[in-house]
């Protein structure tokens, strides 16, 4: 818990914040927002990978004003989310954004012991992708005939172990823990560069385990520096870090923050890729921005009073240029909250749009200004 004070914009911004998901809410209601095209959020179907985020900032709302269409709307989306928990076969290793920020939430806040029970189950589906030879977590599913994914591991991957640190913590079986904990120390070990940048995708040989290469993703090449994922870097190892005490951990965050920090443009929210060519570089990432940004508040409180402005400095300066210079505020012909996300540039995906990701981070970050826990990765 940090005993800085709040700047002054926070309650403000916190403020413009809640109106504009009431707004919102009128008409995307338990639904499932991703990427914002000409002013409206389209809605995907409960199986896409981003459907915990609205829920997650609704939860967020929802825990200092306690306005009741907030919790209505964020039990609705967890309850869409049961045929999804149910039929299974579209589920991946995106289990844990989805149901940390729905039934975590849920149970974190209110108790409810269905949402316990529901996190349980996705908890047990992530861990069963554990690949015992390689100490990762696999990630996606062939999603085509003939695709051959099963050694793949991605860096954002990092932001879903919460929620088997969550299941160790709340069934008293280490044994998600331990699963967990391998896997970043498979993140530290061969998605960490020596610079602090990181590889998107790792494949590695899905029998032997063995390291083949890093792969570019959504970045734009295998040795570039995608922006988001040096993000969920940072974020999901200082979340390993405050689950384990491992110390590996936290340098790791640190490397990679500073790695972060040290390329950010004058208004302080990243490019889409830090290494892109200059002709290429132009579009920002915000999702970026504010993922890193809650991280690295994060991590300033898990770091002694010395070093904790080099983190918390930044970061406030990342959530005020958002506030300031990215959102929407008053606009009510724009559903996104924050402009100028990327969410896929080498696919041509969703490019320079706001994201619903973008837009649950920059909330979760005022939160952390405003000391307004709980966060549910924790
Ligand atoms: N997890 C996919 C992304 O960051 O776009």
């Amino acid at each position: 818990m940090s005993t800085e004070i709040k700047p002054d914009w926070v309650e403000e911004a916190w403020k413009q914040a809640l109106e504009k998901t009431l707004h919102n809410s009128v008409r995307i209601g338990a639904g499932f927002p991703h990427a914002s095209q000409g002013g409206r959020y389209v809605l995907e179907e409960p199986y896409w990978w981003t459907a915990g985020f609205w829920p997650g900032q609704l939860w967020l709302l929802f825990n200092e004003s306690r306005n009741d269409t907030l919790r209505t709307l964020a039990e609705q989306c967890e309850e869409r989310l049961d045929d999804v928990l149910n039929e299974y076969v579209r589920l991946d290793h995106d289990l844990g954004f989805m149901w940390t920020l729905t039934s975590v939430a849920s149970y974190k806040l209110l108790g409810n012991e269905i949402s316990k029970v529901r996190a349980m189950k996705a908890a047990n589906f992530l861990a069963a992708r554990f690949n015992l030879k390689g100490s990762f977590i696999r990630a996606w599913n062939p999603w085509f005939e003939g695709e051959d994914n099963r050694g793949y591991a991605i860096i954002d991957c990092a932001m879903n172990m919460p929620l088997l640190f969550w299941a160790s913590e709340v069934s008293g079986d280490p044994r998600y823990r331990h699963i967990a904990e391998s896997h970043m120390d498979t993140v530290v070990k061969h998605f960490i560069r020596p610079d602090g940048s990181v590889y998107h995708i790792v494949r590695f040989d899905s029998e032997t385990g063995e390291f083949i290469e890093g792969i570019g993703g959504q970045g734009y090449a295998a040795d570039s520096a995608w922006s988001r994922g040096t993000a969920w870097a940072i974020y999901g190892l200082t979340l390993a870090y405050h689950h384990t005490d491992k110390l590996e951990y936290l340098y790791a965050a640190q490397k990679v923050a500073h790695f972060f920090l040290a390329r950010l443009p004058e208004d302080h929210v990243p490019h889409w890729d830090f290494r892109a060519p200059l002709e290429e570089r132009d579009f920002r990432d915000s999702s970026a921005g504010a993922c890193a940004a809650s991280g690295l508040l994060l991590l300033a409180d898990k770091v002694g009073e010395l070093e904790a402005p080099v983190y918390r400095e930044p970061a406030t300066k990342i959530l005020e240029s958002l506030y300031r210079n990215y959102g929407t505020w008053g606009n009510d012909a724009e559903e996104g909250m924050i402009l100028h996300g990327t969410s896929n540039y080498p696919a041509g995906q969703n490019i320079d749009v706001p994201l619903i990701y973008g837009d649950f981070f920059y909330v979760e970050g005022l939160a952390r200004l405003k000391d307004k826990g709980p966060f549910y990765w924790e």
